[in-house]
């Protein structure tokens, strides 16, 4: 497995790939949910490359970027034992040197959800997913359904700047108790992690009621909602069911919905959506 830091080695390193190549963009910590799309990537490509790159422009000035949990030797290991030909591990001064000025932004797929609480947000994450593209030129790019309105917006900015690019996204990965994996899940006590599997609970109980015939968006929504409130710790940020491509909110009777939601619990803020 190699390991560029600068753009020069990735290029060099690049050169020589067999396509297809596969890239998997992450902020490292990685755990089973990126590994999955590792894996997948290692399935159908010839050459896999990963990113490992806290981007600073997606986090707002109050969250947690300098605390965001790091442990690249880690990383690379697991990436190892997934024969990963490349790492990518670019520093703030490859990806944003002095006098940096050029962003993308992605216009109506981000303004609900996370965009409406995370200002900037998908500024930063549309652009550094364009520097990636741009500096890794893979054929298949892969993300995870856990991150549902991010998968929206690259899939929309791939169509709309002619990237050569197939984007896949693959399946939440989730703890054996259902609790959505993700790097944050480490900022939970014993006692908050508990409470955050009724994130994961409320949605599977709408799925249940949308498998018996409750089809009803509103309705939906509450019963998330009502599952959320039985729970004192998780204050709830949002709860939507919207169409999957645009993330617009559906009211009514729904085939086809995205059931989201995204909650505080303490400190740590945590997301997790199912596809109905
Ligand atoms: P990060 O949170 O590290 O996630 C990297 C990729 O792993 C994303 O596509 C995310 O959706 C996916 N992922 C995370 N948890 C998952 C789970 N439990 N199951 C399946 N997939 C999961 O998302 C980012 O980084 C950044 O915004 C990035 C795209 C790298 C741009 O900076």
């Amino acid at each position: 497995m190699r390991i560029a830091e600068t753009l020069e080695e990735l290029r060099k390193e690049r050169s020589h790939f067999d396509i297809p190549v596969g890239l998997i963009p992450t902020m490292g910590y990685l755990h089973e949910g990126h590994l999955s799309l590792v894996r997948k990537a290692r399935e159908e490509c010839s050459s896999v490359v990963v990113s490992i790159y806290v981007n600073p422009s997606q986090f707002g000035p109050q969250e947690d970027f300098s605390k965001y949990p790091r442990d690249v030797k880690h990383d690379l290991d697991m990436l190892r034992s997934e024969r990963v030909d490349l790492v990518w591990t670019p520093s703030d001064a490859v990806m944003y040197p002095p006098g940096y000025q050029t962003w993308v932004t992605v216009e109506e797929v981000t303004k609900p959800l996370e965009g409406s609480i995370r200002q900037e947000h998908f500024r930063g994450v549309a652009t550094v997913v364009t520097k990636l593209f741009n500096a890794v030129q893979p054929q298949k790019a892969y993300f995870g359904q856990k991150d549902a309105q991010q998968a929206a917006v690259i899939r929309r900015m791939t169509r709309d700047l002619d990237f050569p690019i197939d984007i896949v996204v693959c399946p939440t990965v989730r703890e054996a108790d259902g609790l959505a994996m993700s790097s944050r899940n480490v900022y939970l006590s014993p006692t908050e992690r508990n409470s955050a599997l009724v994130l994961s609970q409320a949605l599977f109980r709408a799925r249940e009621a949308f498998d018996a015939g409750t089809h009803d968006a509103d309705q939906l929504r509450q019963l998330v909602m009502d599952t959320l409130a039985s729970e004192p710790a998780v204050k709830v940020q949002y709860v939507s069911c919207a169409q999957a491509d645009t993330l617009q909110e559906l009211h009514g009777a729904v085939e086809r919905a995205v059931l989201s939601l995204a909650a505080t619990i303490g400190r740590t803020r945590l997301i997790d959506n199912i596809i109905l």
